[in-house]
């Protein structure tokens, strides 16, 4: 059972080919980071063309390094949302024509979905959990009770946590993207040199998140040791992120916690959630780091899910710029 899918919901161009719903074949990821570093972010008309051009090398790479053809493929899976739509049109319309002239089911995959199942590359899929999403697009609080059961216990009411790394570390003039750049930084940071408040801690804001407050208050600083204040920075996020998904985990009485989206990258995020989850007798589940950021692995394996219950897509599927899970 063979599975190929695309992912071009944001600034990376993927395909990956996924064998059995656990074998990954292949997973090639082309970046488009070079072109946007310049802009301190991403410019949706650039990465729409830079898609165009990618698309189908990147198709026949994923092919070729999984050793398959197109003939034996079972299904096309595609990422229709949410993300920018001229995007998600260019990966859209390859899954489409691949899967109209193969004769073979299209499967549309909420990005989101995605990033949750990335955890199922590594561990066999166990229910109930809740599970953090972090990315440059979405901070979520989800608890999951069974394949494509969801609901949403709270988000960001402004900044995504990606986005607050991304936005400071452009106005710290240190590159784009910022996550891994101010990660690396504070490994060498004193994480308690400044004390920022931890936004939304109280348990009157329940599992919403804020965090364009200590974005501002990074950039109001100055006089701070560059290395320190990523570190802080990131020790409050790290530390605010970690408590609203404990107490969920306590309050709705689940032993299962995980982690899911770019941000899930974040070393400390990964090393003091395993900690405490050690500490808490939790369960915890933490994405390989390959398939952490964005990927078209994480896609198909939550494709492979909707093949077995024949959940597929008619091959008028349209991209949904704010697809909610
Ligand atoms: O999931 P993703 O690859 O794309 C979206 O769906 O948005 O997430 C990208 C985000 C960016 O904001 C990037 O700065 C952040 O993930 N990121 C990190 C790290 N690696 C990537 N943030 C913190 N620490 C990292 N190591
Ligand atoms: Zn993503």
């Amino acid at each position: 059972m063979l599975i190929l899918a695309i992912e071009t919901s944001c600034d990376e161009t993927a395909c990956a080919v996924l064998e059995n719903g656990s074998k990954v074949l292949s997973n090639v990821v082309a970046s488009q980071n070079e072109f946007h570093k310049k802009f301190g972010g991403i410019v949706p008309e650039v990465a729409s063309r830079k898609h165009i051009e990618a698309i189908n090398p990147v198709i026949a790479e994923a092919l070729e390094k999984a050793g398959k053809k197109f003939k034996d493929l079972d299904a096309v899976a595609v990422t229709y949302g949410p993300g920018l739509v001229g995007s998600l049109l260019v990966g859209l319309c390859a899954a489409k024509a691949l899967a109209w002239s193969l004769k073979k089911p299209l499967i549309g995959v909420n990005h989101l979905e995605g990033h949750i199942y990335s955890n199922f590359l590594a561990v066999k899929p166990r229910f109930p959990f809740i599970c953090l999403i972090v990315s440059g697009g979405h901070t979520l609080l989800v608890l999951m009770k069974d394949h494509g059961k969801y609901e949403t216990l709270g988000r960001t009411r402004d900044d995504a946590v990606g986005e607050a790394y991304d936005k400071v570390a452009r106005f710290l003039n240190l590159g784009y993207p910022g996550g891994p750049i101010i990660d690396q930084l504070a490994k060498k940071g004193d994480p308690h040199a400044v004390t920022f408040k931890k936004p939304m801690i109280e348990e009157s804001f329940g599992y919403d998140f804020s965090f364009s407050g200590i974005k501002t208050a990074v950039t109001r600083l100055s006089g701070v040791k560059i290395e320190d204040l990523a570190a802080s920075f990131q020790q409050t996020i790290v530390d605010t992120l970690i408590e609203k998904l404990i107490r969920a985990a306590y309050d709705k009485e689940i032993g299962r916690v995980a982690l899911a989206g770019g941000v899930s990258a974040n070393s400390a995020l990964r090393q003091q959630l395993k900690e405490r989850g050690e500490k808490e007798g939790l369960e915890v589940m933490i994405p390989p780091l390959e398939y952490s950021t964005d990927n078209a692995a994480m896609i198909a394996i939550a494709a492979y899910y909707r093949f077995k219950k024949k959940q597929f897509s008619a091959l008028d599927l349209k991209p949904v710029a704010s697809l909610k899970i």
